[in-house]
């Protein structure tokens, strides 16, 4: 037996998603729209609600870093996810360290073990919740220790996750 639901609750069933720690100049917003737009060009694409601060500064700046985060940065996701850079300097409240990037003016979070550098490209008002900005990706840093299955989903049961078992491979398509 299936029950139904409105769309507006309804959408909350969909499953877990990856949640970063954006940074744009000098502020770090957390961030769970976020996806791959495209593979050539490399495109991630992120949706900010225009009333954040940070939306004023992707679009003043033109650019945004992805930092992946671990499950030792929750205090931080929901530090920068309920904080706003227009009271404090994130950064500092945290003790996460600035590290100057190779394409953007924007600073990487030394702590995250991923790091990508977009520009953006292109930005898209759907008339809804959150307006999306496509950054095309410049430079990607990738600490060697680097395991995906310690970085964070997050799911709109409000539920925080490691990503779970693998269980199964595809053969790669024959060219
Ligand atoms: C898990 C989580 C995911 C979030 N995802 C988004 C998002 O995708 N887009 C967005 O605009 N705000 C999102 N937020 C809310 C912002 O992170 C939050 O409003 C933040 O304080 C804004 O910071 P700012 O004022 O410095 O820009 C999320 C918050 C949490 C806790």
């Amino acid at each position: 037996m299936k029950k139904e639901y409105s769309p507006y609750e309804g959408i909350h069933a969909f499953p877990p998603f990856p949640v970063v720690l954006l940074t744009v100049k000098d502020n770090i917003i957390t961030v769970g729209a976020v996806h791959i737009f495209s593979f050539d060009p490399p495109l991630y694409g992120v949706g900010i609600v225009p009333k954040r601060y940070s939306y004023k500064l992707v679009e003043e700046a033109n650019e945004f870093v992805i930092n992946f985060p671990t499950r030792e940065q929750i205090e931080a996701l929901e530090f920068c996810g309920t904080k706003s850079g227009r009271e404090v300097d994130k950064f500092k409240k945290l003790g996460l360290t600035p590290q100057r990037g190779k394409a953007v003016e924007t600073m990487l979070i030394k702590e995250c073990p991923v790091n990508i550098e977009c520009k953006v490209i292109k930005k898209i008002d759907l008339g809804g919740t959150h307006t999306w900005f496509i950054g095309e990706i410049q430079a990607v840093h990738i600490d060697e220790k680097y395991d995906a299955s310690h970085t964070l989903v997050y799911d709109l049961q409000r539920k925080y996750r490691t990503i779970g078992e693998v269980v199964f491979t595809r053969p790669k398509a024959k060219k």
